[in-house]
């Protein structure tokens, strides 16, 4: 994620960058940095590490100065330390840049650069913008930019400064977040108003593709090509509190309305011609890979759940035995784990200390290990063997939404890569699947358009003390999530079974109007499903139907329907959970609990 913050103005800079940085530490916090002109230079301070650490530096040495760029960083290439910190600046400290985002093409970029003898001081794919703009250098700011940006490929907000154009910053965007604030007489760029809102409540907010030259007098909007763009001011009426939240009334519900965002992250630079490619990520050879003959998915709760669903999907794409395991039990059940046993741990923070030591039994045992995390540095990225990173931003409501569902494709990721290594499924097959996945991060918009049905139904359930979750084979996998998140935040206590299950014993709970979240997505269960529905209706359930769009079979068998989009039935969990996240929300809110942080509940379990 990152947070960046410009000024331009009469005041010092280093005071309001500092604040406005402390506005977007919930963008990230694993390091920090400023660039200040004072004296004809860019002075560049910069720490690993909370604000704080960056604090206590300039404490001793403040910079002066009256123009700025600053950053708070959520490590992404490169692992959190001092030089991987931005800004970055190119050899003769010409150009400071700071960086929301991902340079896709930046090995390509870095390659070309140091043939031409440039020098890189730092892991990050941002410095190369920073080579970029002095290589290409035409001695005008802004023009010198246009012609970087066409040259990079990727996600990025940006803000850069020039030594020998003290008087302009200039802020670009693509596919990152990024505001212009209008002051008087001053001007500022943050990646979001909170940073901001102190100084002015007139902003900006750039589209893809659009830059903005700041002088402390004016702003001047263009595309990143140079036509001149106009656009009303907008004046933001929100308090602080709301603002740090995106205008949502909580995390929770900001991160649920993030997800398309951050699917299309964790998808972004690993599809090639229209396959899945992670040789760049995982240095397992094909040889290596083709040596594995089972598979265990080790996690604890939300993460666990990811797993269950990675079973199917890697059972089914690359015809290797999975087992799933949740992370407080695998050590202590003498697993069976030998040199050909890949263990996948998924954690968002890598830190839950069940899965560490989990991880560490397994590579104790021989084992490979293949960390899916949230966490660039976190315990997880830097021991398991190799890591897959899911680009969710950091997640601050303890309930899991976000990061749930990356961790969902970065399995899809890694399963269609397997089955491509393992040529167990055709070209075409994984072409398809590899298409459809391209496409949620669109039917995850849509989804999220109108949650009115939920929130009716969530007002009702929110009176009940019991209910019951149902479905079958994945959705059975969805249902435990939706369970966990309903109990977790509303406190109301409900199960969830695989719907065959019932007349083994659950069907003598079912009693007048109880609520039946019923799950009917998996085309090969539906008739099964809908007779499992029809069970729990004859003893009195309320049911909710979830089911397809299309399906016109569904509402005559329950009491409310709601739809998600069709696609592939493997990769109906990504968008099926998201209903069932907005269901726990919106009922939590209805009983007026503390959703973002429930009773008893920490972020990040670092005890077992
Ligand atoms: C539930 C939730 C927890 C976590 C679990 C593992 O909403 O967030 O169940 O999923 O504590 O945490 P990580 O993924 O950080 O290992």
């Amino acid at each position: 994620m990152c947070g960046i913050v410009g000024y331009i103005g009469p005041k010092q800079a280093q005071n309001i960058l500092l604040e406005g940085l402390r506005k977007l530490e919930y963008r990230g916090y694993d390091s920090a940095g400023l660039a200040v002109y004072q004296d004809g230079k860019l002075k560049v301070e910069k720490a690993e590490g909370p604000l704080s650490a960056l604090e206590e530096r300039l404490n001793g040495q403040p910079l002066h100065g009256e123009m700025g760029i600053g950053h708070t960083r959520w490590a992404t290439h490169g692992k959190p330390s001092d030089e991987n910190s931005h800004p970055h600046v190119d050899g003769k400290q010409q150009f400071a840049v700071v960086h929301n985002g991902i340079i896709e093409n930046y090995l390509e970029l870095k390659e070309e650069l140091q043939e031409k003898g440039y020098a890189f001081t730092s892991e990050t794919d941002t410095e190369v913008i920073a080579h970029l703009l002095a290589d290409l250098d035409d001695g005008d700011l802004v023009s010198t930019v246009r012609k970087a940006v066409a040259r990079m490929e990727g996600a990025y907000a940006l803000a850069i400064a020039h030594v020998d154009e003290p008087d302009k910053l200039v802020a670009v965007r693509l596919a990152s977040p990024l505001i212009v604030g209008v002051g008087d007489g001053e001007n500022f760029i943050a990646s979001d108003i909170p940073a901001i809102l102190e100084h002015t409540r007139d902003v900006y907010v750039l589209d893809d593709g659009e830059m903005a030259v700041l002088t402390r007098d004016g702003v001047e909007l263009s595309t990143t090509d140079g036509k001149p763009v106009s656009r009303d001011l907008m004046h933001v009426t929100w308090d602080a509190a709301t603002a740090e939240k995106g205008g949502y009334e909580h995390f929770m519900l900001k991160e649920i309305h993030e997800q398309p965002k951050a699917i299309r992250d964790t998808l972004a630079g690993r599809i090639k011609d229209g396959l899945v490619d992670l040789s760049q990520e995982i240095s397992l050879s094909a040889e290596e890979l083709k040596r594995f003959d089972k598979i265990h998915f080790v996690a604890c709760g939300t993460a666990y759940h990811a797993g269950l669903i990675g079973k199917s999907v890697v059972e089914k794409l690359a015809r290797i035995p999975v087992e799933v395991d949740v992370a407080s039990e695998y050590r202590y059940r003498d697993p069976i784990i030998t040199p050909s046993t890949l263990v996948v741990v998924v954690s968002q923070s890598g830190e839950t200390a069940d899965t560490l030591a989990a991880l560490r039994e397994a590579q104790k045992a021989g084992a490979q290990v293949l960390g899916i995390t949230n966490v660039v540095g976190s315990s997880v990225a830097r021991e398991a063997d190799e890591v897959l990173m899911t680009w969710a931003g950091p997640e601050i409501a303890v309930a899991s939404t976000k990061a749930y569902t990356t961790q969902l494709i970065a399995i899809y990721l890694f399963g269609l890569y397997l089955a491509r290594i393992l040529e167990t499924r055709s070209e075409s097959e994984l072409a398809e699947a590899t298409e459809a996945l391209l496409k949620l991060p669109k039917q995850a918009e849509t989804l999220l358009e109108d949650p009115s049905a939920i929130r009716r139904f969530a007002g009702d359930i929110a009176q009940h003390e019991d209910l019951f979750f149902i479905g079958r084979g994945l959705d059975h996998a969805v249902v435990m999530e939706g369970s966990l998140k309903l109990k977790e935040i509303s406190y109301i206590h409900s199960d969830a079974y695989a719907a065959g299950e019932l007349k083994h014993g659950t069907l003598a709970l079912i009693e007048e109007g109880i609520p039946v979240i019923a799950l009917a997505t998996q085309k090969a269960v539906y008739d099964k499903m809908v007779s499992n529905i029809i069970e729990v209706k004859a003893r009195g359930a309320h049911v909710l139907g979830l089911g397809l769009e299309g399906d016109d079979e569904l509402g005559k068998s329950v009491d409310e329907v709601i739809t998600i989009p069709e696609t592939l039935p493997l990769l109906t969990p990504v968008l099926s959970v998201i209903p069932l996240q907005l269901l726990a929300y919106y009922t939590s809110t209805a009983r007026g609990l503390n959703v973002d942080k429930p009773r008893n509940l920490a972020k990040s379990v670092t005890v077992e």
